[in-house]
């Protein structure tokens, strides 16, 4: 077993200690994120009642053989806790994710994730965000369309193939691998990329982790949100609406 298989399995042990009974969780997608469904499985077999979202085909096919009961991304209102792995952090907690091809679920259930612990092994965390090339996905008649624009805008975008075929997501949309480099702002490129027509999802998922837990060596470290960076609770019946 190399060295990342341990630090991924130690990281996923520690956030399922985070579960509680009666919780409904998101099950996030990638080999990280495999060693956390499979310790979400035996607390199910030890009696814990727990409902799942799961961020992928191949995380609900993973989920069902465990016994963990599964529900529709659009049947619940909010998720309690989301275990998901990164293909890379940085020190405010933003990542890039999508390298598996699961971003648009994935990037649904952090939204309505009360607590999103994202899991990882060390190589994960980076000082700036950009060598991994930024997933974007596509409708499929606008993949020239949404390349062009990311090279003219100064990245350079990859089709992402699967041998002579686009690659295509659980949704059957393809993917755009956008290269920006190590970027100063990833919130400017993202809001840039969410732009162009034909944009389904970005893999710039910001402001949405909570937690980052990573295998180092033997054991663990985690990374937790600066409470300056949290959204303000709203008050009860309060509910800021943007057009009224
Ligand atoms: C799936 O599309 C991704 O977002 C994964 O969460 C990410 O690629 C991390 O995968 P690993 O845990 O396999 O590194």
């Amino acid at each position: 077993m190399g060295d990342s298989t341990k630090e991924k399995q130690l990281a996923a042990q520690e956030a399922v200690k985070l579960v509680e009974d009666g919780m409904t969780l998101g099950l996030g997608t990638g080999s990280t994120a495999y060693f956390a469904i499979e310790e979400i499985g035996q607390k199910v077999r030890n009696g814990f009642s727990l409902k799942a979202v799961p961020t992928s085909a191949r995380t609900e096919e993973q989920a069902r053989g465990l016994g963990i009961e599964l529900v529709s991304i659009d049947d619940v209102d909010s998720i309690d806790l989301t275990i998901d792995g990164t293909d890379e952090f940085d020190d405010d907690l933003n990542l890039i994710k999508g390298g598996g091809g699961a971003l648009l679920k994935e990037k649904m259930v952090a939204r309505i994730t009360d607590r999103q612990v994202i899991i990882a092994d060390s190589t994960k965390h980076v000082e700036r965000l950009g060598a991994f090339k930024i997933p974007v996905e596509v409708l499929p008649f606008t993949v020239n369309y949404v390349k062009s624009m990311i090279d003219e805008s100064g990245g350079i975008g990859h089709i992402r193939m699967n041998g002579d075929d686009f690659y295509l997501t659980d949704e059957k949309n393809y993917i755009v691998d956008a290269d920006y480099g190590l970027m100063e702002d990833p919130y400017e490129i993202s809001d840039f990329l969410n732009d162009i027509e034909g944009v389904v999802c970005n893999g710039l998922f910001l402001d949405l982790a909570e937690i980052v837990i990573i295998g180092k060596d033997d054991s663990v470290v985690t990374y937790e949100r600066e409470a300056d960076d949290e959204e303000p609770d709203e008050e009860e019946g309060t509910e800021e609406r943007l057009f009224a």
